[in-house]
């Protein structure tokens, strides 16, 4: 079978990192899609093409004995690609096959702009390849396989980026041990956002590590930064429930200090989201891993091209993007 699936980003409105430690996160799907089509192969081997990860080059890799070797000059894309190895490896285990397959992967969104396009391609990859083998893998199961395929990779991740992906919406969402909890947000009026974003300078894998470190080194005051970032996406889901935008304005102005104090902001993230307030946004904070990425601001309609210009400016790049949109959806499925 010749099978496409998508999968979307996503931008994070409050709680990154400290929704690895077991604190809630409220985040967004984004309507920027991974598009993955699988088409078995019949000679056990594995032909990857990433044609428009914004990357020039097709990257092609061959199974030998069971191994996926990567061949490509391009390192930023090798990482692309780790999520997609180790994807097929574990869906392999999990169905209890193992097929070769031609996979071509293209994205509608920038590649290490922090949008969570590593759990996008991880999802769509899996459902892909699992369908084009004949299984009917639920959307629980393709997110499981997803958050343990990043967490091979990265070493330690929360189910956030993984689950948004896999189910879209705007989502209240918190783990323990290997139970995710996700509710849909009710919002009492639309989240109006600008989102930029710049290249990114470090890996969310060494991001995620830098604060476990930091919390190995200063246990009580990270724990305490840690466990006030949760109590903002509380607060944070109650302004949105109330269409209190001022609220939730200030709460990302706060979740923003937070996550510069563990040290995963830039001088180029903070000079966008400290522009956006200058030009009228209601708060602005960083989203994602950090380390460069995206940024988003909650702007209302007239402050618009204000904050967009600024982040221009200054160098970032604005995203056109509606939020909430569709996740995992099979876009076409060929007896090939
Ligand atoms: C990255 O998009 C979000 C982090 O919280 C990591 C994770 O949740 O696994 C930084």
């Amino acid at each position: 079978m010749k099978v496409v699936a998508s999968a979307p980003g996503k931008i994070t409105l409050y709680g990154e990192h400290a929704v690895v430690y077991g604190e809630p996160a409220l985040v967004a799907s984004i309507d920027k899609r991974v598009y993955v089509t699988c088409i078995p192969r019949s000679d056990g081997r594995f032909r990857i093409s990433a044609l428009n990860l914004h990357v020039p080059g097709v990257i092609v890799t061959y199974s030998r004995d069971g191994e996926i070797i990567l061949e490509t000059d391009y390192g930023r894309v090798l990482s692309a690609l780790s999520y997609i190895n180790e994807g097929l490896r574990i869906t392999s285990e999990y169905i209890g096959e193992r097929r070769g397959a031609d996979i071509i992967v293209e994205s509608s969104m920038p590649v290490g702009a922090g949008l969570g396009t590593s759990a996008a391609v991880t999802v769509a990859t899996i459902a892909a390849y699992a369908k084009a083998l004949g299984y009917d893998l639920k959307r629980e199961e393709i997110a499981k396989l997803a958050w343990e395929t990043e967490k091979k990779v990265q070493g330690i991740a929360s189910p956030m980026d993984t689950s948004i992906s896999t189910f879209g919406g705007v989502m209240y969402i918190r783990y323990s041990g290997s139970n995710v909890h996700m509710e849909r947000v009710k919002i009492g009026s639309e989240i109006p956002l600008v989102i930029g974003y710049v290249e990114r300078e470090a890996k969310t894998k060494d991001l995620v590590q830098r604060v476990y470190s930091l919390k190995q080194k200063y246990p009580h005051i990270v724990e305490a930064i840690i466990k006030t970032i949760g109590s903002i996406v509380e607060e944070a889901r109650k302004a949105l429930y109330e269409g209190d935008l001022v609220r939730a304005g200030e709460l990302m102005n706060i979740n923003h200090g937070l996550l510069d104090a563990l040290g995963v902001s830039t001088k180029k993230l903070n000079e966008l989201v400290y522009a956006a307030r200058a030009m009228g946004a209601l708060g602005s904070k960083l989203s994602g891993a950090g380390g460069g990425g995206s940024m988003i601001a909650l702007v209302l309609r007239e402050r618009v091209q204000d904050v967009s210009s600024a982040i221009r400016i200054l160098g970032g790049k604005v995203i056109d993007t509606a939020i909430g949109g569709k996740g995992l959806v099979y876009e076409s499925v060929e007896r090939s």
